[in-house]
């Protein structure tokens, strides 16, 4: 195992990864998407099934038409790339699971490139169906998300119903040996 010597400057940029919805209009250069999906692809999933596909969109009319599906998601358009993620629609659970985890690790990568990602769900199923005729995915495939990836404008959430920002402290998320029990 690998023991980095700038661990804590590492962990410290996984806690600074946050919902990145602006973006500068630099494209994303490709040995850099490279390699956000090369650590998409070393992603654990449920038994290894690896039951992703990745559609890397650069396309702006293919961003801009996403965007639409819902205004929560506006902000996609100005995003200069996306990183869509398909799932084998075998197993809805697990999948679930498989598909945050890769999520996360892409919006962690990306921080760590100096950019910053931000996770857009196209929302219900008739916003899905939408989606996946957008990016000519077979229905029976589950597509629920894109990632956008750019370099950050701004940490500012620009929707005119802004998401609470900041964290719960641990001690209102944390017990010790039993649930609801405090460190004795
Ligand atoms: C499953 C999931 C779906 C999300 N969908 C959207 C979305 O559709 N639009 C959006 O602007 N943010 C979306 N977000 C981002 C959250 O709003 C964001 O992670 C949360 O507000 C914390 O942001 P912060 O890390 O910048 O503090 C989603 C996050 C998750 C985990």
């Amino acid at each position: 195992m690998a023991v980095l010597s700038n661990a804590r400057d590492m962990l410290e940029q996984m806690r600074k990864v946050r919902q990145i919805r602006q973006y500068r209009p630099d494209p994303i250069p490709e040995d850099v998407i490279t390699e956000l999906l090369e650590v998409a692809r070393w992603t654990g999933s449920s038994r290894n099934t690896q039951p992703w596909h990745f559609i890397v969109v650069d396309d702006r009319e293919t961003l801009r038409r996403i965007s639409q599906l819902r205004p929560p998601i506006a902000w996609v358009a100005e995003a200069p790339l996306g990183i869509a993620i398909v799932l084998d629609g075998e197993s809805e659970t697990s999948e679930a699971y498989d598909e945050g985890r890769v999520t996360e690790r892409l919006l962690v990568a990306a921080r760590l490139l100096g950019l910053g990602g931000g996770v857009a769900w196209y929302g219900d199923a008739s916003q899905q169906g939408e989606a996946k005729r957008i990016l000519g995915i077979p229905q029976e495939r589950t597509a629920r998300s894109i990632v956008a990836i750019g370099y950050p404008r701004s940490v500012r959430d620009p929707r005119p119903n802004p998401a609470r920002g900041g964290r719960k402290p641990l001690a209102e998320l944390v017990s010790y040996n039993r649930y609801g029990a405090r460190r004795s």
